[in-house]
């Protein structure tokens, strides 16, 4: 099997039962977004209190999700499961209105969390990544689903250091709760933690599978792994980045060499390049372009070009009916796509210009490249023209306009008029303004620019495969 990405609602693809069979995974890890500070980058404020300048862009909802599927599944639930969807409406009637303040959407968690199971080998596990709020909620949700006898776990992660909040206390740690399909689970308990509660009892040897008893009020503390700070070094700017020493300890855990890891909320795809790293095949999902993006990047930055060869990329655009259909769904999704086939850095507040891009001139000098993207059949001459006085006032050199429709013969002769831009260093002149349908960039035809390189943060090389982890007890 080949690694794979998939673009787009998890539900919708894990619902897909040619793209996932039953007893497909070994591993899952899942991070869903919550409506929490951490998910929107609390920890990417800096002292100023203010967001991150360089904060990439978060998704738009707490929750993404595609309606119709998801009421399809919840009505089915309701016929198939009735238990799990009792489950899920009784913080309602527990709280009456109160049920707003819930801090995870139940009902898309569990049916996420039933298709999850379903792709879970017999031996696989479940490791599910959440704030200590919704722990509570979710623990109710994955008892019902797996088992409450298949609770392995209740790892603790000490995210960010002491803070007082007199209301509230220390918010500081999430919870990764693990659980198996069953007691035939591979699970390597000891790489875990620092602090650790493992006990011999914890795990018994029984006809060559290891059995586990319930202990949460034991959890593994893991507090030698810092949350992704401003300074660090693998930090990319997507606002909910996990550390990839975590994902790599929960990896090693829970899995072997060969075996397939499955993050259904791949975000900027911190577990799939700890999986690569530790030799495990991996799938992952993402709804969000930006997502897609920075992982395809990721991988190659930190594996080298060939790695496009060992996975496929699915639910991407791949000729113009599909880019349009993905424009109608979603222009900032249909943006970000455009931008990710010219290799360009979206741009948060775009003030008309949706990504850039850098090169190389003579004595150190680095050029600036603007990218506009048009998806509208609204296609006029006067665009050139703006596009001119945007170019002037970034200072940058070159500017590039990606249309989805035909622009017209108008604009064509218009960017022609537009000037040129002398380089030194490549020693020839490129047109000022330059238009390519996304027709053009799906066929081959790119633009006549100088080499450019990508602005968006270079995840390191990954050298060789490191040390295993040495048991800590
Ligand atoms: C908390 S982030 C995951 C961060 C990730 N662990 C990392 O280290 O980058 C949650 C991710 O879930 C994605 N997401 C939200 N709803 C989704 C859905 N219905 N299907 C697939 N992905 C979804 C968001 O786009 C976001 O990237």
């Amino acid at each position: 099997m080949k690694n794979k990405l998939y673009y787009g609602d998890n539900l919708i693809w894990l619902r897909d039962q040619d793209h996932f069979p039953g007893e497909l995974v070994d591993l899952i890890y899942l991070d869903p977004p919550f409506n929490s500070d951490a998910d929107y980058g609390a920890n990417s404020k800096g002292n100023s209190g203010k967001k991150s300048q360089t904060q990439l862009l978060a998704f738009d909802d707490i929750w993404n999700w595609d309606k119709e599927v998801s009421a399809l599944a919840l009505n089915e639930m309701g016929s198939n499961v009735p238990d799990i969807a009792q489950l899920i409406k009784l913080p309602d009637k527990k709280k009456g209105k109160a049920s707003k303040n819930i801090p995870v959407n139940l009902e898309l968690m569990a049916t996420r969390l039933l298709e999850l199971h379903r792709v879970l080998k017999p031996t696989g596990s479940i490791c599910l990544h959440c704030n200590y709020e919704a722990v509570y909620y979710l623990k109710e949700i994955l008892d019902a689903i797996f088992g409450k006898e298949n609770l392995r776990n209740a790892i603790v992660w000490k995210r960010a250091a002491a803070r007082s909040d007199a209301k509230k206390g220390d918010n500081v740690h999430d919870v990764i709760l693990c659980y198996s399909k069953s007691s035939q689970c591979n699970w390597n308990p000891q790489y875990l933690g620092r602090i650790q509660s493992y006990k011999a009892s914890f795990c018994n040897k029984d006809a060559g599978n290891k059995h586990w008893t319930d202990d949460i009020a034991n959890p593994d503390m893991i507090i030698d792994i810092s949350p992704i700070s401003l300074k660090a070094a693998e930090r990319l700017g997507y606002h909910t980045q996990k550390p990839i020493a975590l994902l790599e300890r929960i990896i090693k855990a829970g899995s072997n060499e060969g075996d397939i890891i499955l993050d259904p909320f791949c975000g900027c795809g911190t577990s799939i390049v700890a999986a690569q790293k530790l030799k495990r095949r991996w799938i992952g999902i993402d709804i969000t372009q930006l997502a897609i993006y920075l992982t395809e990047q990721r991988l190659k930055d930190s594996y080298g070009k060939s790695i496009k060869d060992s996975y496929e990329l699915l639910g991407n655009p791949c000729d113009v009916a599909s880019a349009k259909a993905l424009w109608s769904k979603n222009e900032r999704e249909f943006e970000l796509w455009a931008l990710s086939l010219v290799g360009a850095k979206p741009r948060i507040r775009n003030g008309g210009i949706e990504g850039i891009l850098g090169f190389a001139e003579i004595g150190n000098k680095k050029g600036t490249i603007v990218v506009q993207i048009k998806g509208s059949t609204y296609l006029v001459r006067g665009m050139i023209d703006d596009m001119v006085g945007l170019i002037e006032k970034e200072g940058a050199a070159i500017g590039l306009l990606i249309t989805l429709h035909k622009p017209t013969l108008g604009m064509i002769t218009d960017t022609v008029h537009a000037g040129s831009y002398q380089s030194e260093l490549w020693n020839r002149n490129y047109l000022k303004i330059q238009l390519r349908t996304v027709n053009d960039l799906l066929e081959g035809k790119s633009f006549d620019i100088p080499q450019t390189y990508s602005l968006l943060k270079k995840s390191e090389r990954v050298k060789s495969q490191e040390a295993d982890l040495k048991p800590l007890l």
